[in-house]
């Protein structure tokens, strides 16, 4: 077992990684939930693998309410966030009662998001089942929905319970799949620890130690930036042009990262910021997991990537990285950019 705790005064919480976690949840969750009422929320393809190992759990310690519905992004929007709301009022939830997500990124999402509104705010657990989502979207409080053709654009910053996470999970994903979680998971090495990126040239077994050395990374980040204005940047790296590629192409977001990482990291030795070894090192690992690696010229998408970003004061800030393990915020002029293509 392995612990992390992520500290943000008031809306603190531990992350555990434990192997057949799934099994027993209730031990974790009566650490921090003193109620008898908890209402799972998950999609029919976690269900069919867990739900019923999450209830048996449970069972003996709460009464368990359950919510189920369609897997995948287009569950993430506003009908579905009434019908959760809907189905969560005529079962008679209360404030104090606490919402558990079952589920990848898009149950966490919503469920988080529900969470944040519903009577101004409800407890709730995440119960990450990708490995996406146990290397991201689990963490870090962002919640949402995606709406009028964008992603995440209505959403709460709402900080969960507790994360816990098992890493049998992942042994039911598809190949395609738990490579997409690789992607998130070499980003936090990229950016902030290079021992565990040299750990992933091996290919090793994606345990709880290596979880909890990636979520490391994330910790440190987030802690420092809650509200995502300044460091929490940093785990945007390779998202710039990542989301570029995602929306134009049929990648999923961990591949689409990848690109993007490789198409940063030529940005950056282009701007004499990043060290020119970065990209052979990066591109041989994301071979080793299989994730796409097509030569997409940064130069064709900056202007869509400028549009994309977040620009704040004018500034457009990209994520580079100075050397593996080591990224950096860099605001670029826009005449700069320019030159450059
Ligand atoms: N996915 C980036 C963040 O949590 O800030």
């Amino acid at each position: 077992m392995k612990k992390l705790s992520i500290n943000l005064g008031l809306n603190s919480y531990a992350i555990i990684i434990e192997d057949d976690l799934l099994f027993h949840l209730s031990f974790y969750i009566e650490q921090i939930y003193h109620n008898d009422k908890i209402f799972i929320i998950t999609d029919d393809v976690v269900a069919k693998y867990y739900l019923d190992t999450v209830i048996e759990g449970l069972k003996f310690r709460y009464d368990v309410e359950t919510i189920v519905f369609p897997n995948g992004e287009a569950s993430k929007n506003i009908d579905n966030y009434v019908y959760l709301v809907k189905e969560l009022l005529n079962k008679n939830i209360r404030r104090n009662h606490l919402l558990l997500a079952l589920g990848g990124g898009v149950v966490g999402d919503i469920t988080g998001f529900v969470a944040a509104t519903l009577y101004r705010g409800l407890p709730y657990v995440n119960v990450p089942t990708t490995l996406l989502s146990q290397m991201d979207s689990s963490i870090g409080g962002k919640t949402g929905i995606d709406f009028a053709g964008r992603k995440n654009i209505i959403g709460a910053f709402k900080q969960p319970k507790l994360v816990l996470i098992d890493p049998r999970v992942l042994n039911t994903l598809s190949q395609r799949e738990f490579n997409n979680g690789m992607g998130e998971l070499i980003k936090h090495a990229a950016i902030g620890n290079k021992e565990l990126f040299n750990k992933l040239k091996s290919k090793p077994l994606i345990d709880e130690n290596i979880i909890f050395e990636s979520l490391t990374v994330k910790k440190q980040v987030v802690e420092k930036d809650e509200f995502d204005v300044n460091e929490r940047m940093l785990l945007n790296f390779g998202h710039t042009f990542g989301h570029v590629i995602e929306l134009k192409y049929n990648y999923k977001h961990g591949e689409a990262v990848a690109m993007g990482m490789l198409m940063a990291i030529k940005l950056g030795i282009d701007l004499g910021v990043t060290k020119k070894t970065c990209y052979e090192d990066i591109l041989a690992i994301i071979k080793a997991y299989d994730l796409p690696c097509e030569a997409f010229d940064y130069k064709a998408y900056l202007a869509s990537a400028i549009n994309d970003k977040k620009n704040l004061a004018g500034k457009l800030n990209f994520i580079l990285l100075e050397e593996i393990g080591k990224a950096i915020i860099y605001p670029i002029e826009e005449s700069k950019l320019k030159e450059l293509l």
